[in-house]
């Protein structure tokens, strides 16, 4: 496995693989790997020939109050981890490789796809995703890219951006790795303590008890939303949205739509822990 700080050695490095005729998969991250990470890495193997996992904590995708200084940097960690898994190539560029002119004057935004759930939350925040998607697509040049379901509505504007801008880049998407008590695995998971980590499960308990009352029939969406945010707020959570929204726009679902996700977004203290599962009716 290689260690490559510059987009120049970069570029090199991945033309002597084109030239041997290797695909390449990419997983871009922001460090401080866990298990969900590393399954992308293992989805990425089975696409491509060799794996560039990007380790980039993007400034551009944080709000003023949110925790880019703190987000964990841990990358001797993460190289031991990727190097586990089989890797190939790990990217992990300053802030000034990868954003030479600051600020950036070029912004990529997905109108409407962005606007609701954590969009609305977040200003900002997938602009600074699409946009730095988008340099780390030109990088790289990869033949597929891997993302998680975790963040569906990041998946979902990937993949649009992608088809708009006519990157020519197959887009994967890769299931949800939980702890064993249901825990959406997530970095920021690493600021809870171990008994609000039990606790945190509830957010996957309340995806479910959901997903069981839609599929049992109850289809005042509006109305289910609401129930699950007072269960959310009794058990000590600050519910950001509970939403249950059509997978194809990730508008709010209404009666009729069969291909929903349900959302959630909710702090536990200071940590924003968000979560989704899918039903099909
Ligand atoms: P990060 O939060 O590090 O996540 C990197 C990738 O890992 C994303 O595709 C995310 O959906 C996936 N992931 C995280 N937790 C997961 C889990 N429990 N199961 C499955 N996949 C999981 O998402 C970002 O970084 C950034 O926004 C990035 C795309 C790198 C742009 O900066």
């Amino acid at each position: 496995m290689i260690v490559v700080n510059s987009v120049k050695t970069l570029r090199r490095l991945i033309q002597t693989h084109r030239d041997m005729g290797h695909k390449i998969g990419f997983v871009p991250t922001m460090g401080n790997l866990h298990s969900g990470h590393l399954s992308l890495v293992k989805t990425a193997k089975t696409h491509a020939d060799i794996v560039v996992v990007s380790i980039f904590v993007n400034p551009t995708q944080f709000g003023p109050n949110e925790d880019f200084d703190s987000y964990p940097r841990t990358f001797e960690q993460d190289q031991a981890l990727l190097e586990q898994e089989g890797a190939d190539i790990i990217f992990a560029p300053e802030v000034s490789e990868v954003y030479p002119n600051w600020p950036n004057l070029t912004k990529v935004h997905v109108a409407e796809l962005g606007n609701n759930h954590c969009g609305a939350s977040r200003p900002g925040h997938f602009d600074g995703v699409t946009t730095v998607v988008s340099k780390l697509f030109n990088m790289v040049q990869p033949d597929c890219a891997v993302f998680g379901q975790k963040d569906f509505q990041q998946l979902a504007i990937i993949r649009r951006m992608t088809s708009d801008l006519n990157f020519d880049i197959e887009i994967v998407g890769a299931p949800i790795v939980r702890e064993d008590n249901g825990l959406a695995m997530s970095s920021r998971n690493g600021y809870l303590s171990s008994e609000q980590k039990e606790h945190a499960s509830f957010i996957y308990q309340t995806l479910n008890w959901l997903k069981q009352q839609i599929e049992n029939g109850e289809h005042d969406y509006r109305a289910l939303e609401n129930a699950a945010a007072q269960r959310l707020a009794e058990q000590n959570f600050k519910p950001d949205y509970v939403h249950i929204a059509r997978q194809d726009n990730l508008e709010l679902a209404e009666n009729d739509n069969r291909e929903l996700v349900i959302l959630i977004a909710a702090f536990m203290g200071k940590v924003r822990l968000i979560d989704n599962v899918t039903v099909s009716l």
